[in-house]
């Protein structure tokens, strides 16, 4: 039996305009995480079983958009096996779903590293392979995505990211004073996708506002970078305020996102924004040990369906 598990991921700074070849920053959110579980089997097939997720299949009768199947189908590609021998791949995940917490990424990578482990097939179930294959899985489901939650996942490390040609800029970072984020759920469910879809409808309708409030978001996550390398958390603070802003000018908050961030900053928040593909799912507040229990208090209030705790360091 081999086992793997994959973070979840939270986006610091430079949601939607990552896609669009502006650098943005993400980090682990480790202690939420996906996992899969490949053994033996004693059936002729591949068995795929998520019961949180009510999935009890086999890879022959999986559709073609079932994300465990087209998991499994990249590592079959990627080694070039023509069968695989029967197994039984069990996925679990506490990572919210449709949420902005990177919940597909990391079942696929934990699937990817499971699988090529078991298979033992060490060069796939490296970061660089795992990160690779799920961003393949990433473009079936989501079209366009810029490559930096497969890439967060895979290395579970702060990653500074720039989409490129030939190859993405993947850089790690010092924080030089931990980081105490709240994460706070609004319970509505959002798509990454659609939001992703109605952004570049909106930047092909009015290219060059959109331009300009994805170079916006690209200037401040590098700025934020510096402040994070520095340790001047006020300043962190005030650019995720600042790009909060700009991702509601780029219509992907909503509402519950706007009162969660408002709620947070009136309880003392540093700063706070929405993380993630936007329209729902998770904000992100930036506290103090001393502002922490007055923040999450405020967040519940304010309607919050969950609040996580996170030090990043
Ligand atoms: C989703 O976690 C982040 C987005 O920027 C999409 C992407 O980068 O692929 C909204």
């Amino acid at each position: 039996m081999v086992e793997a598990t994959a973070p979840g991921k939270i986006i610091l700074f430079g949601e939607h305009a990552v896609v669009y070849g502006q650098p943005a920053i993400a980090v682990p959110l480790s202690q939420v995480r996906a996992k899969a579980i490949v053994q033996a089997g004693h059936r002729q097939a591949v068995q795929l079983l998520a019961p949180d997720l009510g999935i009890d299949t086999t890879l022959e009768e999986a559709g073609p958009e079932d994300a465990i199947a087209i998991a499994v189908w990249q590592v079959q590609d990627a080694a070039g096996l023509d069968q695989l021998p029967p197994i039984v791949i069990t996925v679990t995940s506490d990572i919210p779903i449709a949420s902005g917490l990177g919940s597909g990424a990391s079942i696929t990578a934990a699937v990817i590293r499971s699988l090529a482990d078991y298979l033992d097939l060490a060069h796939l179930a490296s970061e660089e392979w795992v990160s690779r294959l799920t961003y393949e899985v990433e473009k079936i489901h989501h079209g366009t995505p810029s490559g930096i939650d497969n890439t967060v996942v895979a290395y579970e490390r702060p990653v500074y990211f720039v989409r490129r040609q030939p190859h993405n800029l993947i850089e790690t970072f010092a924080i030089a004073s931990p980081l105490r984020l709240l994460v706070a759920d609004t319970g509505v469910s959002s798509s990454t996708k659609t939001v992703v879809t109605d952004v570049r409808h909106s930047w092909q309708a009015e290219p060059e506002r959109f331009e300009r409030l994805f170079a916006g978001c690209g200037q401040i996550a590098a700025a934020a970078r510096t402040a994070i390398e520095s340790g001047d958390q006020r300043e962190i603070g005030r650019l995720m305020t600042r790009n909060h802003a700009l991702l509601v000018e780029m219509t992907v908050s909503s509402p519950e996102l706007n009162h969660l961030v408002e709620q947070s900053m009136a309880a003392g928040a540093l700063g706070a924004k929405l993380s993630g593909g936007g329209r729902g799912g998770n904000m992100i507040a930036l506290v103090t040990h001393e502002t922490q229990d007055a923040v999450q208090n405020a967040l519940y209030q304010a309607g919050a369906r969950s609040v996580l705790s996170n030090v990043i360091s």
